[in-house]
């Protein structure tokens, strides 16, 4: 276990900073050693101003639920050796560019988002930074204020985006694995993004549209209508995105088999239309339709999962 206050692999000795203290964010923070990390606040945060920790109950996977007192990284100290971004896909770069100032050129970025085409964003307009992304299966949810809950556990592989990036990999796998979850170096991360980018795409959408749990869309007469012309259009867009042929039958048993093991879950984006929140569709759905359309593909069923779910909430 890393000492306190230094990461394991990583250059410098500053905390680990996370950027977005959600869900995904108090996952890391409630398993990365204690005196290791840091959350980095919406505004601000000097010794003379401000909340200087944020606390909550954290429910680990195992074993009973503790309480975490993760510090606010302070403006004057700020120099964090890496930078965890756990914010949603649609406030990702906006929070990155809004924090760069503290963050060395050579400092590794890790970009948590579910979906596609905010990681890209990301590394597009920072291409000398080290970016890299992570893709994970570990799922958290917050049931109250104040309290989250390791709800399923998974694992994370984390791959490179830019160039620089890739000299950085085996240190932030080192350091992420401090938290004793599971992760994995990816060199070929946007094709694990791809596999996850498949289920979301099949899964989500219906969810939020009919209201039910992961399980209950694989009988509904609205899934059954859209579910095989879903996973043609996945597949071709899939394939001119990164020059792997997956059959579109393949695409449905992977999807129908994830909805079965989860089959009593909420997804992400079922609760955000509960809450009342912004989805993350634009970088799942319309992400296929953004591709679909570069790359001359007709996409009428994402394009139309799209349009429904930001009917739902505009
Ligand atoms: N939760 C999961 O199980 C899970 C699993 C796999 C992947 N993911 C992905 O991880 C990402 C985060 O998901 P989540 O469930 O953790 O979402 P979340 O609970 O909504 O957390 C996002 C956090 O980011 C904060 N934030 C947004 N903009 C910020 C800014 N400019 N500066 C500082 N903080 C900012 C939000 O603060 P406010 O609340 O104040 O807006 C919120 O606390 C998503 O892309 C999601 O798809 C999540």
């Amino acid at each position: 276990m890393a000492a306190p206050g230094r990461n394991q692999g990583l250059s410098g000795n500053g905390t680990i900073a996370i950027l977005g203290a959600g869900s995904m964010g108090q996952l890391w923070a409630g398993y990365l050693p204690t005196g290791t990390v840091t959350f980095v606040p919406r505004r601000e945060v000097t010794p003379e101003t401000g909340k200087s920790a944020l606390s909550y109950t954290f429910q680990p996977f195992e074993g009973p639920e503790v309480v975490v007192t993760v510090p606010y990284l302070l403006a004057t100290e700020a120099r964090p050796p890496l930078l965890m971004v756990t914010t949603k896909a649609g406030d990702t770069l906006d929070a990155v560019e809004s924090n760069l100032h503290y963050v060395s050129p050579d400092t590794p970025i890790v970009l948590f988002q579910n979906g596609m085409g905010c990681q890209q964003a990301v590394a597009e307009r920072w291409p000398q930074r080290p970016i890299l992304a992570a893709s994970t299966t570990e799922g958290a949810n917050r049931p109250t204020p104040g309290c989250t809950v390791h709800a399923g556990k998974g694992e994370t592989w984390v791959g490179p985006l830019t160039g620089s990036a890739t000299t950085h990999l085996r240190q932030v796998v080192t350091a992420l694995g401090t938290s004793g979850l599971t992760v994995h170096a990816a060199q070929d991360i946007h094709r694990r993004l791809w596999d996850k980018l498949i289920i979301n795409a099949g899964i989500n959408a219906f969810t939020a549209i009919l209201d039910c749990p992961n399980g209950d869309i694989l009988t509904d007469p609205f899934y059954l209508e859209h579910i095989d012309e879903l996973c043609d259009e996945i597949a071709k867009v899939m394939k001119g995105d990164t020059e792997e042929a997956l059959p579109s039958i393949t695409i449905r048993e992977r999807i129908e088999m994830i909805a079965r093991k989860t089959a009593r879950n909420t997804s992400s984006m079922r609760s955000d239309r509960q809450r009342g929140r912004p989805t993350e569709i634009d970088f799942i759905n319309g992400y296929i339709v953004r591709r679909g359309h570069e790359l001359g593909v007709d996409v009428p069923t994402n394009q139309m999962l799209t349009n429904r779910i930001k009917q739902l909430l505009p």
